[in-house]
């Protein structure tokens, strides 16, 4: 949620910073803007929409010389989107710049004392409050990193700041709290960003900024400050990522792209955890008298995690034979959870920076829970915080909608399970063997589901049904947790009113909702529970629903005897299967979308990161 970037070097800074927000877009896109010195002094430009509209105004950056600059780009907390409230703020005093990724949650006391001392404001944006405030102590004190430090030490809630002081042209002063900033090291040159991706095309070296960090910076030097102010060597790390893992490539959409990526990111994540025909994960240690002490697993994120959680819970419970509970990060923080040490709690998170997730482990940890992470971005907040961490290498996912760290937290939790009821004694040998031999297989399972046949399928259907005002996702155990994700994916991307519920729930109030031409997407792919399905696909036609049913090629024929239209996978292990059937759902979604017209991998109102809660 929101993205910053700071440049220092002998490059032109306005085209690197913004060759950064548009690496950085996915987390924020309502308004963009940059500030770059040079002899006319801190000049900000900024515009309210796409990054493309700051870009038009700066004619691709040229319109700003100067060497040293920050930029951002902005998902809307403190006032709506609009020119004046866009990033950089200046101070009130003229002098002090800043960009700001995070939300400062005792603005309100702090923009009243900042009155009090004869600040004015432009905007209504928390980030104005801190360069006022910056502004406030620089002149107290006429020390920039001291007037940075005073301000800092007095700020509640999250932030990844970026800073300049026109008395100090040079110099950019980067300071972060529960937000990512990273920290790029290149030849006369260094960089600050939010995000990897951003910097990527200038350097490949970079550190990772821990909360409380401090890093005063120009073209040829950099000092590292920890919380207490002592100054502190951070470790370069080298990124191994191609380049093209954050370009497009030949695509139209990042979204469709990383529906593609999902063969190699199932391959890089399962291969290193299977050897010699045994699980093995990361070395998380999870011992026989732990799990049988424990009372409950919960399983905790947000959004499409949590849905992840959901077939998590399924999965656990069936393997382990453990009372297992997903619960959304927001309600688990404040609902006074029944959590102890006999607890395992799991979180699951691409960013590994969602602040409703990040706030449940904290809480999780202090009463006494052992905590274990799924993360996809490396060093990311809950994955330092949480006890172990078990990281999906689904590489970087830039499409607001999430495919490929969706289906590869699936298999962690599959692996997962599979080691649990592995130490517990709850899973027979044969049936160990046949899910490793189902893991090894899974990549190539769902490459055959990307094929041309089911591509095709899914755009015809997709034509077929996006005018469509209303869809229900209908589906049994497993299959219900994929309608969860697969509605989720529709409404995000095509803003077509969506929901989704269990097959037998549905007659207990929302079949009311069913008449004519309703699109029901009914989800048939547990042999047992096949007839069940049917029946409840039957109560909704009756009602005039247009059915679209997804099931095994094996059960196509008498599901398409009482459905409108069907897709057909193959069938799997039972526990694997839900990988294969959210392909399609994945693939109906965009292409609904692109009927529909919608901005697929920036949907509205919408960011990829959310660190506010
Ligand atoms: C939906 C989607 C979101 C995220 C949710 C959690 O396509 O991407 O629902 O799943 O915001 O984000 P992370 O996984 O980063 O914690």
């Amino acid at each position: 949620m929101c993205g910053i970037v700071g440049y220092a070097g002998s490059r032109q800074a306005a085209p690197v910073l913004l060759d950064g927000l548009e690496k950085l877009e996915y987390r924020g896109y309502d308004s963009a803007g940059v500030c770059v010195y040079n002899e006319a002094g801190l000049n900000m430009v900024k515009a309210k929409g796409r990054l493309s509209v700051l870009r038009d105004r700066l004619e691709g950056g040229t319109a700003l010389p100067g060497n040293v600059g920050i930029g951002h780009t902005r998902w809307a907390t403190h006032g709506a989107p609009s020119d004046v409230n866009s990033h950089p703020h200046m101070s009130w005093t003229g002098k002090i710049a800043v960009v700001h990724n995070g939300i400062i949650e005792n603005e309100a006391r702090l923009r009243a004392k900042m009155y009090r001392k004869g600040a004015t404001f432009q905007s209504e944006t928390d980030t104005e409050v801190v360069a006022n405030m910056v502004g406030y102590y620089y002149e107290k004190f006429g020390d920039f990193v001291q007037a940075v430090r005073e301000t800092v030490m007095r700020l509640e809630g999250s932030f990844a700041l970026g800073i300049q002081c026109i008395d100090h042209p040079d110099t950019i002063i980067a300071v972060k709290k529960d937000s990512p900033l990273i920290f790029g090291f290149g030849e006369g040159e260094h960089f600050i960003a939010s995000d990897v991706p951003a910097i990527l095309k200038y350097t490949q070296t970079v550190a990772y900024l821990e909360d409380g960090d401090m890093a005063v910076f120009d073209a040829n030097s950099v000092t590292f400050y920890d919380s207490t102010g002592e100054e502190v060597a951070k470790k370069r790390e080298t990124i191994t990522w191609e380049m093209s893992a954050a370009e497009r490539g030949g695509y139209d959409h990042f979204m469709i792209k990383e529906i593609y990526e999902q063969p190699k990111a199932l391959k890089d994540t399962i291969s290193p955890r299977l050897r010699d025909g045994k699980i093995d994960l990361d070395g998380v240690e999870l011992p026989a008298d732990y799990l049988n002490g424990l009372r409950k697993i919960y399983l905790v994120a947000c959004g499409s995690a949590y849905y992840v959680s959901v077939l998590a819970k399924y999965i656990i419970e069936k393997t382990c034979r453990i009372p297992t509970e997903a619960v959304m990060a927001s309600e688990f923080r404040y609902s006074d959870p029944v959590v102890d040490e006999r607890n395992l709690v799991i979180f699951v998170s691409q960013s590994g920076e969602t602040a409703d997730t990040l706030a449940a482990l904290r809480e999780a940890k202090r009463r006494g829970a052992q905590t274990l992470a799924i993360v996809n971005v490396v060093g990311s907040a809950i994955a330092k915080a949480a006890d172990q961490v078990i990281y999906t290498w689904a590489g970087p996912e830039i499409a607001v909608a999430t495919t490929k760290a969706f289906t590869t937290q699936l298999a962690v939790v599959y692996m997962l399970a599979m080691q649990m009821a592995k130490t517990l004694g709850t899973m027979s040998d044969e049936e160990y063997d046949a899910l490793v031999k189902g893991l090894e297989q899974l990549p190539y399972d769902v490459e055959s589901v990307l094929d041309q046949k089911h591509l095709e399928r899914c755009q015809k259907l997709a034509s077929r049904y996006h005018a469509h005002h209303d869809a229900f996702y209908i589906g049994r155990n497993i299959d219900s947790g994929i309608c969860l994700e697969g509605s989720l994916k529709l409404k995000e991307i095509a803003y077509l009113h969506s929901e989704a519920y269990p097959a037998g729930e549905l007659k207990h109030g929302p079949i009311s909702l069913i008449e004519d031409g309703t699109l029901v997407v009914a989800l048939a792919t547990i042999q047992d529970l096949f007839d069940k399905t049917m029946a409840n696909i039957k109560e909704v036609k009756a009602r005039g629903a247009d059915v679209l049913c997804v099931t095994l090629e094996a059960l196509e024929e008498n599901a398409s005897a009482i459905s409108d239209s069907t897709i057909a996978i193959p069938a799997i292990h039972p526990m694997l299967q839900p990988s294969l059937s959210i392909i399609p759902l994945q693939l109906f979604s965009y292409y609904v979308a692109l009927y529909r017209g919608c901005d697929v991998d920036k949907p509205r109102n919408l960011a990829k990161s959310v660190t506010v809660e």
